[in-house]
């Protein structure tokens, strides 16, 4: 049996993917990696043939691919079932106009659909752009109209939340019960895989930076090797996984570990519908006999506490667990550990780096506290203010060796915002701060910057202030995130109110919701707090998010 110690804790005795970790860093090459990949034989590409089709072509057509699980609502798709409506949605698209190159976003919930609807789109060598399913008009309106999006997939629904006359190049919307019952020849089509070159784009993420609206990360087709490693050694997918993911694919750990990685190795996966609920995922673990479980710290500890309700399901399918998105608790480790027999592996990646760069691999010792190591073909760096590496142990800026096959294409039309995570020759720079122990395993410590990290989802404090202070009764507005038990920070708001206001539990409700609403659930802030004056820069007169926070953590501290 595996040990137990509060330091560390080794591996449950099986069969991996990946056994070798120490042996394999020195011979690894990613060509060797992904060489299954039918770019590695023609040069040629295309991410969503790889992703799906290839299974197809292999014979696995009859292959369980998903289930779909929605409140009393069951599901069930083959490969080949959902190579073939992928294929009609590819047909769809093509009839409407859509080109190599041309943005096309998904506003949908977590349905087959909408993982569909992205595999169509980048079928087709156009880019897909997937949104976050409760992104209000402002987020929906800002992201298309950054890199000019010229088709939305949507539902009549979500549609609700599209301001069409306020996205000039939006040309078409196509709701997915439309497409469904679209009649198309598809006689005539026998090259609907647009065949890529790996540099060309396929994939949009919309990220928080610290400053200015979000930034469109744009991926290649060539991530998709990075996706079809990790998918293998990561996440371990093997051929009787069922594989259960528990994001969105409109935030980057939905669709890369979602929806590519593990149909890249072909594993059965999960999708659920819904709000979380602990009684609903844990029956669908129960139900489904989930595997290989991908969720986040929040959420681990939202089911932490609610205690015994565990008691009431069979979660003994499970067999590897993982973690992603914000610092995970030894504490939820240690919880796991004790009420499911199994550990949490703790990964650390980010939307621009296209894949898992630090992670803990089922087959290694972990030490509950640390992200793990670096990635086969990663190189961590330590790094001072001046770029250079510091000693094994020191607190500096977490860094990449460049390249590697998922690091972003660029940052959709502004080359600046790119070239600032480039600062240090040879080196990515993620913003984070770490420090890496004489075994390899490195630990975070914060960020190195004002971005908020709420229940795993990056959240620009810029972007939640320009709403702010779109409110009639808001001046100025400084946003930061608030340390929080379960959700790790929340959003917390200090605002100036303009002459004319008072202060009223009723107003700072209204301001709340006019966030709410305009903007995302998520990014509303929890609290909002007002003051007579913020703190500024004397110079430029820049609101000092960072003596807020410390105002804010001195007050949590001497409570
Ligand atoms: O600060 C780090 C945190 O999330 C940031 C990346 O956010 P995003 O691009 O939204 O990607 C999230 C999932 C890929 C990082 O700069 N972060 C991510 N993973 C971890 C983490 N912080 C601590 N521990 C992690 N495992």
């Amino acid at each position: 049996m595996a040990v137990l110690e509060k330091e560390i804790i080794a591996s449950i005795p099986g069969t991996y993917n990946l056994e070798n970790y120490d042996e394999l860093r020195h011979t690894f090459s990613w060509d060797d990696a992904a060489k299954e990949l039918s770019f590695a034989k023609t040069g040629k590409l295309n991410a969503a043939y790889e992703t799906i089709d290839r299974h197809v072509d292999e014979g696995y057509g009859n292959k369980i691919a998903l289930h779909y699980v929605n409140g009393d609502e069951r599901r069930l798709l083959t490969y080949q079932a959902v190579k073939d409506k992928t294929d009609h949605y590819a047909r769809v698209l093509k009839s409407h106009g859509v080109k190599k190159g041309d943005r096309v976003f998904v506003f949908l919930p977590k349905t087959p659909e909408c993982y569909i609807s992205i595999l169509a789109i980048i079928k087709i060598g156009a880019i897909a752009g997937p949104l976050f399913e409760a992104f209000m008009e402002e987020a929906v309106k800002d992201r298309i109209n950054d890199c000019k999006g010229t088709v939305l997939i949507t539902d009549n629904e979500m549609v609700k939340r599209v301001p069409q006359k306020e996205i000039p190049s939006l040309h078409t919307i196509l709701d997915v019960e439309d497409i469904e019952n679209t009649i198309i020849d598809s006689k005539k089509d026998c090259d609907l895989v647009e065949w890529v070159d790996p540099e060309d784009g396929m994939l949009i993420h919309y990220t928080s930076g610290s400053t200015g609206k979000p930034k469109g990360v744009l991926h290649a087709h060539r991530v998709v090797s990075h996706h079809y490693v990790s998918g293998k050694w990561v996440l371990d997918v093997k051929d009787d996984d069922v594989y259960w993911c528990t994001s969105h694919p409109g935030w980057v750990t939905g669709s890369v570990y979602g929806l590519f990685a593990p149909w890249l190795n072909r594993a059965t996966i999960v999708i659920q519908g819904g709000r979380f609920k602990a009684e609903n995922w844990y029956q669908l673990i129960h139900e489904l006999k989930v595997t290989i479980w991908y969720s986040a710290p929040t959420a681990f500890r939202m089911l932490l506490s609610q205690g015994e309700v565990i008691k009431n399901y069979d979660l003994s399918s499970l067999r590897h667990v993982l973690s992603v998105g914000e610092p995970l608790n030894p504490e939820v480790i240690y919880w796991a550990w004790e009420q499911l027999g199994v550990r949490i592996h703790d990964t650390w990646w980010m939307t621009e780096t296209g894949g898992h760069l630090i992670v803990n691999l089922p087959a290694e010792t972990i030490k509950p506290g640390s992200m793990g190591r670096p990635f086969p073909g990663i190189t961590v760096g330590i790094l001072d203010e001046n770029g250079r590496e510091l000693p094994r142990g020191s607190v500096g800026q977490l860094a990449i060796r460049t390249p590697w096959p998922g690091l972003m294409k660029e940052i959709w039309g502004s080359k600046d915002r790119f070239d600032a995570y480039f600062k240090y020759e040879g080196w990515y720079v993620s913003g984070d701060l770490a420090y890496q122990d004489e075994d390899g395993y490195v630990f975070f410590q914060s960020r190195d910057d004002d971005m908020i990290n709420s229940a795993g989802e990056r959240i620009g404090p810029f972007e939640v202030e320009s709403k702010l202070i779109e409110h009639p009764a808001v001046a100025e507005a400084g946003v930061i995130g608030k340390p929080d038990p379960i959700r790790g920070e929340l959003v917390k708001a200090f605002i100036t109110l303009r002459p004319g206001f008072t202060e009223s539990k009723e107003l700072l409700e209204e301001i709340r919701v006019f966030v709410r609403n305009n903007l995302a659930a998520h990014a509303a802030p929890r609290e909002i707090e007002v003051l007579d004056e913020l703190p500024k820069t004397v110079i430029s007169g820049k609101i000092l998010r960072r003596q807020l926070k410390e105002l804010e953590i001195n007050r949590t501290k001497s409570n």
